[in-house]
């Protein structure tokens, strides 16, 4: 089984990371997306915070982590933990990106 990586910046002052997480892994497990399937094949889901992701302009300074989802390289800047159920539910169960959260210039 393949797994689709959600990596959390946790290097801003706040730590704000942390708290995106833990709210993603949360809203995982209350959705019932702890795995999905794409193209018919199963994928686990699993979140990670990291140090520095080079998006600090959308991260550092704000109140909000910047993330990137693998395999897809799907980048969103100043997440907050309450935009974790977004993600979970329109990226991991919908499968389409949360265009609010987006960073397109990447
Ligand atoms: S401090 Fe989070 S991307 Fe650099």
């Amino acid at each position: 089984m393949s797994v689709i990586h959600l990596f959390v910046c946790n290097a801003q002052k706040t730590e704000v990371g942390k708290d995106v997480a833990r709210a993603l892994k949360i809203e995982l497990k209350k959705q019932d997306l702890k795995s999905v399937v794409r193209k018919g094949e199963k994928h686990k889901t699993r979140v990670q915070t990291c140090s520095c992701l080079d998006q600090c302009k959308h991260c550092k300074k704000g109140s909000g982590a910047a993330l990137v989802i693998y395999p897809e390289g799907i980048w969103y800047g100043d997440v907050k933990p309450k935009d974790a159920a977004d993600i979970v539910r329109e990226h991991l169960g919908e499968n389409h990106p949360v265009k609010r959260l987006l960073l397109d210039e990447i």
